[in-house]
């Protein structure tokens, strides 16, 4: 499914209607490069649940959790994530089915994604407020 948004706001409702589908264990993996709204998507999806929290990349932290009413996610961000050892780092493994799972940098770690990973590719358009998602798997 292909998907056009031209705001900030956009991108984030889309995220807002897929957190809401949500039943507690997927893993969504978050593809696109630099500033494309990966975060963006990642805030509807948390605040949908009426989190308050400020949602930001985990660039330092590599992931943020948020626990919401129905259940946790994990915010990940695998900008820096090179081998194994540093994925192992990230509490990855061990946080697997325990949440959703919500990926910025996904590539850098494609080869760790269970089958049944739901994916979404940000890309910018011509416009510079907009933005084509590509959503693969089922939700
Ligand atoms: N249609 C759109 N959807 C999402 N963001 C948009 C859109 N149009 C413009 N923007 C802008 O693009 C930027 C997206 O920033 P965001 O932090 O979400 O990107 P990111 O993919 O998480 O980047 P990073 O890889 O640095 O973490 C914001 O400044 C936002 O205002
Ligand atoms: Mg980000």
């Amino acid at each position: 499914m292909k998907i056009i948004t031209r705001s900030e706001r956009k991108t984030e409702n889309l995220g807002k209607e897929i957190g809401e589908k949500l039943k507690g264990n997927e893993i969504i993996a978050l593809y696109g490069d630099l500033g494309v709204g990966k975060t963006a998507f990642t805030r509807g999806l948390v605040n949908c649940f009426g989190i308050k929290n400020a949602v930001t990349s985990p660039t330092f932290t590599l992931v943020n959790e948020y626990t919401t009413p129905k259940f946790k996610i994990y915010h990940f961000d695998m900008y820096r994530i090179k081998t194994l050892e540093d994925l192992e780092s990230t509490g990855f493994f061990d946080y697997m089915n325990k949440g959703v799972f919500v990926i910025e940098w996904s590539e850098n770690i494609e080869d760790y994604l269970p089958e049944g990973t739901i994916k979404i590719y940000i890309e910018k358009n011509k416009n510079e407020n907009e933005r084509i998602i590509t959503l693969r798997g089922e939700i």
